[in-house]
C-alpha cells in the first residue's frame, strides 16, 4: 500500500523550527517524511537531518521519499532514547527536533496494521511490529480492571466499565481476535454513541500498545537538553492527554516555580532552560482543518532552548 499521509501544520512547524542551512535537525518522528522533505530543501550539504521512527515501513517510504539527499540518517528506534541515538551518531547537541505524535494516516488506513474500527482486520495497533504485546493481547489477557482503567483514562469514555465487563464475559467462550468483534462488543453497550465510543475505545488500546504516553515527559526533557542555544523543539498533538504532557513539560522547563505562593522565596529548585514560545498552542487554519479532517485535533507547541 502507497504510504500517504499529509503533513500537519507544515509550513507553521517549518517557520518556527527557525532552520539554519548548516545546522543538525532531528524528526523523531519520520512517517513518510511529510514534514522532513521540506527540513531537509532548507539544508545546505553541511547540514544534517536525522530521521526516527520506530515503524520501519515508515522508514522504508522516507528512505524512498528523500533519495535524492545524501544528508538524511535513518534511524529504526524510539525518540525516548534520542540521548543514546544521537550519542551513537557522534552527536552531542543539535539544532532543531520536531515531535509529530502518534500514528500516521499509513498506519490508519492500512488494513493488516489493525488500528482503525472501519476495517475489520485482526486486532494489532504495534507501531514496531517486532513488539510482542499486540492489542489482541490486551483485550484477551489484561483483567476487567486493567481494562476499565485504560478505557477511562487513555480513552476518556464513559462507559468503561460496561465494555471490560463485555468484553470479559465474551472471551470466556471466544476469544477475540479482530477490530469487528470488538466494535460488536462496543456497539452492544451503547449502539446510539458507536462511532464515538468505538474512537475512545480504540485511541485508548492504540495508547496502551505502544505506550505512547508512558516516556513522553522524559522524552521532552531529553530533547530540551540536546538543544544548542535558540534550538527549538516543535511538538504537534492531537488530543488532550497529550497535550497536557507537552504543555507541563514546557512550563516545567521554562523554570516555572511551583512553590506555594505565599512562599517568600522559591524553594522548588526550578531551573530554565529556556522559553515557552507557544504561550497558546498553535492550530491548524480553517482552510487546513477543512481539507486534512485527521489535522482538526491538532496542536502545536514550541519551545525555545537559551543558555
Ligand atoms: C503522525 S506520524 C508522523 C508523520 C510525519 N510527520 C509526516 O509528515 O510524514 C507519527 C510517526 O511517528 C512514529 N512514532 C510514534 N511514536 C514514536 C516514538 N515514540 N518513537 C519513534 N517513532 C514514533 C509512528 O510510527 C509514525 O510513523
Amino acid at each position: 500500500m502507497e504510504f500517504k499521509h499529509i503533513p500537519i501544520m507544515l509550513n507553521e512547524v517549518i517557520e518556527n523550527l527557525n532552520i539554519k542551512p548548516d545546522g543538525t535537525y532531528v524528526d523523531g518522528t519520520l512517517g513518510g517524511a511529510g514534514h522532513s522533505s521540506e527540513i531537509v530543501k532548507k539544508l545546505s550539504k553541511d547540514g544534517l537531518l536525522i530521521g526516527i521512527d520506530r515503524d520501519q515501513d515508515a522508514l522504508n517510504a522516507s528512505h524512498e521519499r528523500l533519495k535524492e539527499y545524501d544528508n538524511v540518517r535513518y534511524i529504526w528506534g524510539k525518540h525516548e532514547d534520542i540521548k543514546s541515538i544521537l550519542q551513537g551518531l557522534g552527536i552531542k547537541s543539535v539544532d532543531g527536533i520536531l515531535l509529530d505524535l502518534g500514528v500516521s494516516s499509513y498506519q490508519l488506513d492500512e488494513e493488516s496494521r489493525g488500528f482503525s474500527y472501519m476495517k475489520d482486520s485482526m486486532l494489532d495497533m504495534r507501531m514496531d511490529k517486532t513488539q510482542s504485546i499486540t492489542a489482541e493481547t490486551i483485550i484477551n489477557e489484561y483483567s476487567q480492571k486493567q481494562l476499565e482503567d485504560i478505557f477511562f483514562k487513555y480513552g476518556e469514555e464513559n462507559n468503561s466499565k460496561k465494555i471490560a465487563s463485555k468484553i470479559v464475559k465474551e472471551r470466556q467462550d471466544n476469544r477475540i481476535e479482530t477490530t469487528k468483534q470488538l466494535r460488536e462488543l462496543i456497539k452492544q453497550v451503547d449502539s446510539k454513541n458507536e462511532i464515538d465510543s468505538c474512537k475512545r475505545i480504540f485511541q485508548a488500546l492504540r495508547i496502551e500498545v505502544n505506550g505512547e504516553l508512558k516516556d513522553l515527559e522524559k522524552a521532552i526533557n531529553d530533547c530540551i537538553e540536546l538543544l544548542n542555544d535558540k534550538g527549538r523543539l516543535c511538538i504537534i498533538t492531537f488530543h488532550s492527554l497529550e497535550d497536557r504532557i507537552v504543555k507541563t513539560a514546557f512550563n516545567n522547563a521554562q523554570g516555572k516555580c511551583t512553590c506555594p505562593k505565599d512562599f517568600p522565596v522559591c524553594v522548588c529548585g526550578a531551573k530554565s532552560f529556556g522559553k515557552v514560545i507557544t504561550r497558546k498552542p498553535i492550530v491548524p487554519s480553517d482552510e487546513e482543518m477543512k481539507t486534512n479532517s485527521r489535522s482538526k485535533s491538532s496542536k502545536l507547541r514550541v519551545f525555545e532552548r537559551r543558555f
